[in-house]
This record gives C-alpha cells, sequence and structure tokens, in this order.
C-alpha cells in the first residue's frame, strides 16, 4: 500500500491529499508492477448509483495512475483492461468521473449525457458541474441503460463523484508481471 501511495502522489504532482488516499484505499487494486514497483495503479469501490430510479449496484473506479516515468507505454490501459474484468465479475456497472476522456473512450468506457445528481437523505441534488465528467461502462444488466437519464450517486464527504471512494473491508491485489 506504501508503494501504491507514492505511485498516486507522483502521478498526480502534489494534487492527492490525505482524504484523497483515505477514499482510495478500502476496495479492489489493480496493480501493474514490474520487479516490485507499482507502476500503475487503479482502485474499484462499490457504489449504488441509481439510474432513473433503478439502483445499480456499480464499481466506481478511483485512483487511476501511472508513475511519470512510464506514462504512454500502456501500463494505465493494461490496469483498466484488468479492472473491466473485474467489474464485469463483481458488479453491474462501472462509472468514473474524469477529465481525460480519450484514455477511457478506446477501452468503451461511455460519456454519461443525461443530468447527475447526489443524493442526500431524502433530496436529490443537482451536480451540474460533474455532467461533463462522469463516464461509465456498459455490460449485462446494465448494457440497456438510456445514458440520456438521470443519474445519481449517494452523498459522501468531500466530492461526491470526483477522485474519492467510500471504504469498504475487502481488499483484492492483482498484479501483473511486465517486462
Ligand atoms: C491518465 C494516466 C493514468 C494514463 O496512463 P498511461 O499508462 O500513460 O496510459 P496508456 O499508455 O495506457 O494510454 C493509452 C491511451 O490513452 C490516451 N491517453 C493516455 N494519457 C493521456 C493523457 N494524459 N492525455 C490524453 N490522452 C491520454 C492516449 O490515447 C493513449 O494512447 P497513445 O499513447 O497511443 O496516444 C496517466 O497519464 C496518469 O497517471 N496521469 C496522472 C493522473 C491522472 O490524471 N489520472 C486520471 C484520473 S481520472
Amino acid at each position: 500500500m506504501t508503494e501504491i501511495r507514492r505511485l498516486l502522489v507522483q502521478a498526480f504532482e502534489g494534487g492527492f491529499s490525505e482524504d484523497d488516499w483515505e477514499h482510495t484505499i478500502g476496495g479492489w487494486h489493480v496493480v501493474v508492477a514490474d520487479g516490485g514497483v507499482a507502476l500503475s495503479h487503479a482502485a474499484v469501490v462499490p457504489r449504488v448509483l441509481e439510474v432513473a430510479d433503478r439502483p445499480l449496484h456499480a464499481g466506481y473506479v478511483e485512483g487511476v495512475a501511472t508513475a511519470p516515468v512510464r506514462q504512454r507505454q500502456g501500463l494505465g490501459s493494461l490496469a483498466m483492461a484488468e479492472v473491466s474484468e473485474l467489474l464485469r465479475s463483481e458488479f453491474e456497472m462501472g462509472a468514473l468521473s474524469t477529465g481525460l476522456h480519450g484514455f477511457y473512450a478506446r477501452p468503451g468506457w461511455e460519456r454519461w449525457q443525461g443530468p447527475t445528481f447526489v443524493r442526500r437523505s431524502s433530496e436529490a441534488i443537482r451536480t451540474e458541474e460533474e455532467d461533463d465528467g462522469v463516464v461509465v461502462l456498459r455490460f449485462g444488466p446494465s448494457k440497456d441503460i438510456d445514458l440520456t437519464a438521470p443519474l445519481s450517486c449517494e452523498g459522501r464527504r468531500g466530492d461526491d463523484w470526483q477522485r474519492r471512494c467510500a471504504g469498504s473491508e475487502r481488499i483484492l491485489f492483482l498484479f501483473l508481471a511486465v517486462g
């Protein structure tokens, strides 16, 4: 975990806070490692997202990063391919928030086109500023969901959609050896 944290701090160039770390741990972690050194990472945490009024058991992807000196060598894509497998086996859909749409579009992630909301108590509060960032991976139970429908997440401390996640109990490391 120390290695993963070091990697995230490096890759986000000082933009990765203590809070960010706390919200990144506690789910599944895909780690691409070479010689025991973590080079690329992506975490998946469970969240209930509602498409219109339909709750879906989503895997929310957080902490996607590749060590700066190893970027643009396909390692992030390798981690995301493994994440995709994990999502398909454990969840009903994938989701994340990003500004790097190109990176996720190639492996099949799609931009959400409808309005986004956060659920607090019984209220759904509009998160208009997040609309452009949310992308989803549809498959199985979610393959036919309407990308223009309202989409909501449960509220949490800090940013509701961005690069944060609630802790859970299970941690699974998947190590991939690369040359
Ligand atoms: C985003 C990030 C994880 C990508 O990792 P990576 O290992 O370099 O990704 P890959 O080499 O697999 O890239 C695959 C493709 O995604 C796209 N891509 C990757 N990084 C990109 C970037 N910074 N800007 C635009 N497109 C990018 C390119 O199309 C690339 O293919 P190409 O190199 O043939 O042009 C890495 O740049 C990173 O750690 N960035 C800092 C942290 C961050 O912003 N994380 C994402 C938060 S949502």
